[in-house]
């Protein structure tokens, strides 16, 4: 039998950027739990105490993965880096400086540390782009990534790819690469699916009369436009446990899909608000997001509209087969939870 101090020197110190975000909070968790991990270390800008969500193998420091020299000590003597570090929301100007500059230093940093033997990436679903032309009814990971022009974060996520491969290829290719393309992540502690509907943003800023008023008047209750595109939801804490499975080398490098079963449209989002919806026509979202392409003035959100378009739809068995992925929340529970949360935490009534 291994003594238990050999056991110990064996187990796996991982290197995240980004663990204090919506993904990086639960993978955390995840890798708390596995006793083959020995110690995590995180990295993102803001101050952050591990020990007061109950992490014990976690030390963080705050740094910038624009900081080339804090990203190579963060991932010097890390068996396994993970890269979640992102602007997600913002303009192409500003999102472009750290999500292109800032992952190029993790790849090249976490290629060039002799000890590190994986890399493990969360690009997106938007990566596949939002195209009406040659979109298979559900993408599988051998389609590649095309991105979207008009769309910074798409567009973005494709190019990333790309680079991460040139990035490890010139580095002479001996670094393992897993790269998860999600669907949109939600949870409890992952409530950017509420907080980005435009009425929730907006009604932090109006009066508590109007709010009230909206309580006992449901017809004046929200109404959300559905195009009737389907579109997927993953949980936060399944998400973990399939970057975990690619931490601990599980299946084969490569890409893989992330969705839980089941797709939804925005009329079942807006019936878990307990809010209204009404059909829009294909063509208007079509139009409206060919013109937000192409008028500079808008606020960068608007860019969103493009995912609107056309159903992007993955086929994630992939990771089932080969990562032995088991999602524990379907589209409908996740999105219930996180309304549920939503509610909890006061963004919604
Ligand atoms: N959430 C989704 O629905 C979803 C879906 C598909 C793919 N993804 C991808 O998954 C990854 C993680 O997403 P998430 O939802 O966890 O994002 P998030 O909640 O916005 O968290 C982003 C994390 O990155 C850190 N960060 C941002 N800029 C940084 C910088 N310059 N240097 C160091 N750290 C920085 C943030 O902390 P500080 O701000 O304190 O630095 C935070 O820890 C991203 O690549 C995202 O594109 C997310």
């Amino acid at each position: 039998m291994t003594p238990p101090a050999k056991r110990t020197a064996e187990r796996l110190t991982v290197a995240v950027t980004g663990p204090t975000g919506d993904i990086g909070k639960a993978f955390v968790g995840a890798l708390e739990r596995s006793r083959s991990v020995g110690k995590v270390l995180g990295m993102a800008r803001r101050p952050f105490d591990p020990a007061a969500h109950g992490w014990r193998k976690t030390e963080y420091r705050q740094g910038d993965v624009l900081d080339r020299a804090a990203v190579e000590d963060l991932v010097r003597g890390a068996d396994v880096v993970v890269h979640l570090a992102f602007v997600i929301f913002g303009g192409q100007r500003e999102t472009r400086e750290v999500n292109l500059k800032g992952s190029r230093n993790v790849f090249e940093a976490a290629a060039a540390a002799r000890k590190v033997k994986r890399l493990v990436y969360a690009s997106s679903v938007a990566a596949y782009g939002f195209h009406a032309d040659g979109r298979p009814e559900r993408f599988t990971e051998d389609v590649p990534p095309r991105g979207t022009d008009g769309f910074y974060y798409s567009a973005q996520k494709a190019e990333l790819e790309g680079l991460l491969d040139d990035v490890l290829a010139s580095a002479g290719g001996r670094t393992e690469a897993y790269v998860f393309r999600p669907c949109i992540v939600a949870g409890p502690d992952a409530l950017i699916l509420i907080e980005s509907l435009p009425y929730v943003s907006l009604s932090e800023k109006l009066p508590g009369a109007v709010r009230r008023l909206l309580d006992v008047m449901p017809i004046l209750r929200p109404v959300l436009p559905d195009p009737g595109m389907p579109f997927q939801l993953v949980h936060a804490d399944d998400v973990a446990t399939a970057l975990r499975a690619a931490v601990l080398g599980r299946g084969k490098p490569g890409v893989y899909n992330l969705a839980a079963d089941g797709v939804l449209t925005v009329s079942d989002l807006a019936a878990a608000l307990g809010w209204y919806s009404i059909p829009v026509p294909e063509l208007a979202v079509d139009a409206t997001a060919k013109l937000a392409a192409r008028l500079p003035f808008l606020p960068p959100e608007a860019d969103w509209i493009q995912a609107a378009r056309v159903p992007t739809l993955m086929d994630a068995s992939k990771a089932r087969r080969e990562l032995g992925w088991r999602p524990k929340h379907d589209a409908h529970e996740t999105l219930h939870e996180t309304v549920r949360a939503a509610r909890e935490e006061g963004l919604l009534d």
